[in-house]
């Protein structure tokens, strides 16, 4: 049987506060990005393409609502916020040029043409370890 998380870790039965709720946005971002790794391990370990690319599309529906709940974090805590900022900076710093999640796509056609193309995994899939055992 599957085991959640607890929702509200170390907090009381009540409301909760602003550095509460933004605490509790973190493990909602967390969750998110779990659930990203789950879909892309079972997709990258299937052979069924139909299969595959609703894994892949469930996976990039997730990472939209990391980048939700990660907006709602960063109006919550400007500290937080500002540490992400620091975090960008340091490596435009080290690499140049801005972060991937500072550009935004040149326009929305380009940017659905590329999420429509699951990208293939490389090396071996269940089935085809399941095939080399015949
Ligand atoms: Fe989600």
């Amino acid at each position: 049987m599957a085991q959640f998380v607890n929702p509200f870790p170390g907090m009381v039965p009540r409301k909760m506060s602003q550095s509460e709720l933004a605490r509790a946005i973190m493990l909602d971002i967390s969750a998110e990005l779990e659930a990203v790794h789950l879909y892309m391990a079972h997709m990258e370990a299937a052979d069924n393409e139909d299969a595959k690319k609703v894994l892949y599309d469930i996976a990039l529906e997730e990472l939209v609502h990391a980048g939700e709940f990660t907006s709602v974090l960063y109006r919550l805590d400007p500290t937080a916020a500002a540490k992400a900022q620091e975090g960008f900076d340091e490596v435009r710093a080290l690499l140049g040029g801005p972060a991937p999640a500072e550009v935004a796509p040149t326009s929305p056609s380009q940017s659905t043409e590329q999420e429509s193309q699951p990208p293939m995994p490389q090396g071996l899939t269940v089935g085809s370890l399941i095939e080399a055992e015949q």
